[in-house]
């Protein structure tokens, strides 16, 4: 009987030993990477990714307005105010929709012109944003224990552990082969997308929605060629690696020895027009997002975009190119598209 029990035992023990060694890394924090990788945690503190959520303690000397009433005590987080805009989050974790005393207000900051815009008016509006903006997200609970935060997470923003997943291990035991690195498109398109990875990037009132960098690159001509081809993913989106002719024929090059090569333009400056928004827009043809969907057609006649109706619904979605109006005309204010179509051919 009793070598029945001490057999059974060896028999549940065993594999509990055995298994020790697979359970799951810890979240240590991206201040503790900083110790032994201090170039990339200071590029990635200037970059966006940090700044998704930060707590009021940190945003409060960010310089950034409040909405109308409001001061830094009745704010938990602010949202973003890195680039484009921000968002700002009340003490019961609710975005905050109107003025203080609850009346009507704008209450996004747009970074840009410093103007407001309206944002779910006069919702209730819970802070659901966590699959795309913070590290080791969890779909249960609410951050500390506030009912607007959805779920918990390990680290406000997107940190290290993020992309490289958890890091106990790695401390414990630094090593290449103790830390994950994940070079696909798909592993930053989880956040730049939006309705999934496909091929048609959503448009509204004339232009791409935001965060669709991955749905972009699959509509155009990179959709085999990933984010890491031309971004190093600590640094800001402006330290873009110059990688064009890296590719691409010699011939595309000659701009130098044409008039726009003489204005010192480059790629982007025709190939990536601000053909999306995330804030404000400045004209009907330029918002405040470069398009990552490249190719250019010189037809004055085609329309960048396609409204299709599926069971009584009606969805909008970008082609897989920009047109003259937004490639050449928000500098050639003066022309038409006629003008850019007869001038566009020969423009390599
Ligand atoms: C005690 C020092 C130390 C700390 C702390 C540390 N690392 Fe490392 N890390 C290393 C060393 C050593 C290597 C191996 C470098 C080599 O062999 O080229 C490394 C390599 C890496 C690599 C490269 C792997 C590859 O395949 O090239 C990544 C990514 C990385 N660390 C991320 C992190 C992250 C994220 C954290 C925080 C969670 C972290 N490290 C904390 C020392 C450290
Ligand atoms: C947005 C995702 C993302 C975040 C956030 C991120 N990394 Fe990385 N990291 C990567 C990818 C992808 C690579 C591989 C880059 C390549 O091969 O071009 C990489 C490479 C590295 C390397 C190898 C050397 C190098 O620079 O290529 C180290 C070390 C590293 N990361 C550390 C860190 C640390 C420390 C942090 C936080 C301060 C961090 N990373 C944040 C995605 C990320
Ligand atoms: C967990 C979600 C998430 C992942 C994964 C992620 N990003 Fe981001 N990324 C964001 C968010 C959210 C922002 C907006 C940050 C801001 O502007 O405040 C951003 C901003 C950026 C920017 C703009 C920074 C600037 O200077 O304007 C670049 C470039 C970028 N990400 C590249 C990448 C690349 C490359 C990868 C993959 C290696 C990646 N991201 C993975 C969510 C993510
Ligand atoms: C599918 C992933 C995803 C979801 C869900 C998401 N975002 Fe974002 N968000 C991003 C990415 C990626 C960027 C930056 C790239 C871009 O704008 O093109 C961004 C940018 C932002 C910015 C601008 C930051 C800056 O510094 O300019 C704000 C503010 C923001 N998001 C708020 C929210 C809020 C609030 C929610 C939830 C209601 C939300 N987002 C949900 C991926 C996401
Ligand atoms: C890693 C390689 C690579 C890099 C880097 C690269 N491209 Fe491309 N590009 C391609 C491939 C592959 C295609 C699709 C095949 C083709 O049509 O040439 C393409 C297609 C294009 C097209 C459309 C051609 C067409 O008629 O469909 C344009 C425009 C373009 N790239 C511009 C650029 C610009 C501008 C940059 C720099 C910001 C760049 N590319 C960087 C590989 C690259
Ligand atoms: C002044 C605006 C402008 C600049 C700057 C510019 N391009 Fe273009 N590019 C165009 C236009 C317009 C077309 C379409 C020409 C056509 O269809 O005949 C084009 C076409 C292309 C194509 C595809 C040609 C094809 O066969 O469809 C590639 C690849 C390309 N450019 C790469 C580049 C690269 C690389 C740079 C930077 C060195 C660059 N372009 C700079 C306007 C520009
Ligand atoms: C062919 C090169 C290329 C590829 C591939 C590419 N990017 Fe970019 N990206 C750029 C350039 C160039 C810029 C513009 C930088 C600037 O404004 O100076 C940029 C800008 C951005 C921005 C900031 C846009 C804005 O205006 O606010 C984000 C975010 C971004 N890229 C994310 C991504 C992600 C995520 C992927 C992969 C799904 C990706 N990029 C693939 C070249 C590329
Ligand atoms: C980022 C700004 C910018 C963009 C985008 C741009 N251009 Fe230009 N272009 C210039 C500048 C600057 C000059 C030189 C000064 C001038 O003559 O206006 C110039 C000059 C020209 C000229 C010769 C002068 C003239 O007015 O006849 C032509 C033709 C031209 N561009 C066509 C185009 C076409 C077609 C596109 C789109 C494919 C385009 N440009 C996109 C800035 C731009």
């Amino acid at each position: 009987m009793k070598k029945q029990v001490m057999l059974l035992s060896l028999c549940i023990i065993l594999p509990l030993v055995f298994a020790l060694p697979a359970v799951a890394a810890d979240y240590v924090g991206s201040e503790k990477c900083f110790e032994c990788h201090t170039e990339q945690f200071n590029e990635w503190q200037a970059s966006g990714h940090p700044w998704k959520l930060r707590k009021v303690e940190k945003a409060k000397y960010s310089g950034l307005p409040l909405p109308s009433g409001y001061t830094w005590d009745d704010i938990s987080y602010v949202i973003g105010g890195a680039n484009k805009k921000a968002r700002f989050i009340n003490k019961e974790g609710y975005i905050i929709t109107t003025a203080k005393d609850g009346s009507e207000a704008k209450t996004q900051y747009n970074m840009q012109d410093g103007s407001w815009s309206f944002y779910h008016k006069g919702e209730k509006k819970a802070y659901k944003c966590g699959p795309c903006h913070m590290t080791g997200y969890d779909k249960e609970g609410n951050q500390d224990g506030l009912p607007g935060m959805i779920g918990t997470w390990a680290e406000d923003g997107i940190g290290c552990e993020e992309c490289h997943g958890p890091g106990s291990d790695h401390v414990k035991t630094p090593s290449v082969t103790t830390i994950a690195i994940d070079r696909s498109a798909e592993a930053c398109g989880k956040c730049h997308q939006r309705g999934g990875m496909g091929d048609q990037p959503p448009a509204k009132g004339g232009f791409i929605k935001h965060h669709e960098q991955i749905n972009e690159l699959k509509a155009g001509s990179h959709g085999s060629i990933a984010c890491l081809d031309c971004h190093n993913p600590h640094q800001r989106a402006i330290q873009a690696k110059d990688t064009c002719m890296s590719c691409h024929d010699d011939k595309y090059q000659n701009l130098a020895e044409n008039i726009h090569g003489a204005t010192g333009l480059s790629c982007k400056d025709c190939h990536m027009p601000k053909a999306t928004k995330s804030a404000v827009k400045v004209s009907d043809t330029e918002g405040d997002v470069r398009t990552h969907l490249f190719k250019i057609n010189t037809d004055p006649k085609a329309n960048m975009f396609v409204t299709v109706e599926k069971d009584g619904k009606k969805s909008t979605y970008a082609k897989g190119f920009v047109t003259l109006d937004f490639a050449c005309l928000n500098c050639h204010k003066a022309r038409d598209v006629e003008w850019a179509a007869k001038n566009a051919k020969k423009i390599h």
